[in-house]
């Protein structure tokens, strides 16, 4: 599928990027730019800058900018060519005819095929063939009314029954393939999911977007399979079960967080209502924003074995750093928490969750803190660090400080003094790191060529002339530049910043882009810029010339040779470089 240039261009110029980004960031006027807390990240003032003009953004603390489709591909999370079917929909602009099906028509398809699938499985868990895998949700305790609410299925031990449904049904091919729920084979598509417990997996509209699925009884193979992500289904957004326990949570104040399906099943069903479960991946920030929209509280109740400590270690920083405040119970030693209720009972566990272990006191008794020496010690203390430098909250950072300190018996001031060396640490780390991942441009050479392309970017066409007139292509030496250089000089007449950044495939090169176009705010313009760049860019080839003779000079010398030829040509050069 393919949108022509024009196409696009035409959808770049109606939807307005202010227009566009206020539907998703509340945006004040300053200036010609606007300003707001950036959607990309966690922030309490806004560095976040729309331009107006150039119709650009780009975010001062986090460094995300772009043009209108990069927003909505990076807010989305969806492709380039989705994000202008998407615009091209809302702005009411036709594509071609070759794809009348707009994005949304796309998602409803998606919505449908699961809701579909999901019956599927649903009554094949109910059929004749399903009786076996019935019989094992039941012996592990799961009782009827569950396995209904929560639509549990079977997904039969055959090649292409769903396959061949979906094709019956006249779901599109396009729509097949892009649902996740089939893979490639020799012989074409087949089923991806065989002889399978199926467990829906629904976002907060209800929809179901895709499935976790248990091998049945004992297996060699994977034990769980779980739905590749798609445009429906982002994993490190969804909480399985948070459409059902969302009112629950909201009344209790506070969420359970579980490691599998079914400690969920068997929480919900054991009437412990506030609960969610990870679905196949690690908890992550995104997670922790979903969570934070219905409670602030989470208790995490994972697997009683190392692998499960480790993770409430991993995601109750994570919780700390986004401002949700973590608790931890543990099920009996070696058991997750289906196992604890299934052989302890409902009770033991609502009991043990009226006095759950803070995250300081967990984190010291996993490590054995208390009885660490020496390097040891510090060691511990420095990871502790380096963690708590990155919670927000300052006043969650300083009860951090406080409680450990006074936990390890650590003077408070030691550990403050620990933390601004960790903090200059990091600082230069993420600068290093800046100038290589981020195309920071710190010599005097790259920031010659950096000033003629402001100025050859800058609102004001008069001074767009005046630097047209004096540069040629020749004098854009780092090769990140030239390209933009390329683009400002062929399109000299017909200049579209945002246009621009479709040039740049990467997100670091559009980011670097964007820097770049975005800083002419606050340059003032002076005829002494102009020469004094190109001085700098005119004098540095013969500068590296005059640096190779030098050496080839010397070289000669120490072979005893006379370099007549190489210091004619250095004085040659020399007198060149004078003329500026
Ligand atoms: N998981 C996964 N892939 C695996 C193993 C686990 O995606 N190969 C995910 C599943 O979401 C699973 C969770 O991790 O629910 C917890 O895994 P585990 O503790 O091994 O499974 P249980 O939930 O205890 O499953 P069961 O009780 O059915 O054995
Ligand atoms: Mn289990």
């Amino acid at each position: 599928m393919k949108i022509s240039q024009n196409k696009i261009e035409a959808i770049r110029d109606t939807a307005d990027i202010v227009d566009v980004i206020s539907q998703y960031v509340d945006l004040k006027n300053k200036g010609n730019n606007f300003f707001g807390l950036c959607p990309f990240h966690n922030e309490k003032t806004p560095s976040f800058s729309v331009a107006a003009i150039k119709q650009i953004y780009y975010c001062f603390g986090c460094g995300k900018g772009g043009n209108v489709f990069s927003f909505i591909m990076d807010y989305q999370k969806i492709s380039f060519l989705e994000s202008v079917k998407t615009l091209a929909d809302q702005y009411n602009i036709t594509l071609d005819v070759d794809n009348k099906e707009s994005i949304s028509d796309t998602f409803s398809s998606l919505y449908e095929i699961h809701k579909f699938t999901e019956e599927l499985y649903h009554k094949n868990l109910f059929s004749k063939t399903g009786q076996f895998a019935l019989s094992y949700l039941i012996e592990r305790g799961i009782k009827l009314d569950i396995i209904r609410e929560f639509k549990i299925g079977l997904s039969f031990n055959e090649w292409d029954q769903l396959v061949k449904e979906c094709k019956r049904n006249k779901f599109s091919i396009k729509i097949i393939k892009e649902s996740g729920l089939f893979i490639k084979s020799k012989n074409g598509l087949i089923d991806r999911f065989r002889s399978r417990i199926m467990f829906p997996i629904h976002n907060l509209s209800d929809k179901t977007i895709g499935f976790g699925a248990r091998i049945i009884g004992k297996s060699d193979s994977a034990k769980y399979l779980n739905s590749p992500e798609t445009s429906i289904y982002k994993k490190s957004d969804i909480l399985y079960g948070l459409k059902f326990s969302r009112n629950a949570i909201l009344k209790s104040g506070y969420a359970i967080l579980v490691e599998g399906y079914m400690d969920f099943i068997q929480l919900y069903q054991g009437g412990i209502h506030p609960v969610v479960a990870m679905s196949g991946t690690a908890f992550s920030e995104r997670h922790a924003i979903a969570l934070k929209r219905v409670t602030k509280k989470v208790i995490l109740l994972y697997d009683a074995d190392s692998a499960g400590g480790n993770a409430i270690i991993k995601a109750g920083w994570i919780m700390l750093k986004t401002g949700l405040e973590p608790s931890i119970v543990r099920p009996p030693k070696g058991k997750d928490p289906d196992d604890w209720i299934r052989e302890n009972g409902t009770n033991s566990v609502v009991e043990s969750l009226k006095s759950t272990m803070d995250y300081v006191e967990f984190h010291i008794a996993f490590f054995n803190a208390k009885e660490l020496k020496g390097s040891d010690r510090q060691e511990y203390l420095k990871n502790v660090v380096r963690e708590i430098i990155n919670i927000q909250n300052g006043i969650i950072k300083n009860d951090m400080i406080r409680i450990f300190s006074q936990n390890l018996m650590v003077d408070e001031t030691d550990l403050l003094k620990l933390v601004r060396k960790i903090n200059i640490q990091k600082r230069r780390k993420t600068k290093d790191n800046k100038i290589i991942d981020k195309l920071n441009f710190d010599s005097q050479i790259d920031k010659a060529q950096i000033e003629l392309l402001k100025l050859l970017t800058h609102n004001d066409n008069s001074i767009r002339q005046y630097v047209l007139e004096r540069i040629s292509i020749d004098y854009f030496l780092t090769p990140f530049l030239k390209r933009i250089a390329t683009y400002l000089l062929k399109n000299k007449s017909q200049l579209k910043f945002s246009a621009i950044i479709e040039n740049f495939k990467t997100e670091i090169e559009r980011e670097a882009v964007t820097r770049i176009l975005f800083m002419d705010a606050v340059q003032i313009f002076s005829e002494e810029i102009v020469s004094d760049c190109l001085k700098i860019l005119i004098s540095e080839p013969i500068k590296q010339k005059i640096r190779t003779l030098r050496s080839k000079i010397r070289e000669k010398e120490s072979n005893g040779e006379f370099p007549k030829i190489e210091i004619a040509e250095l004085d040659k050069y020399r007198n060149k470089l004078n003329e500026f």
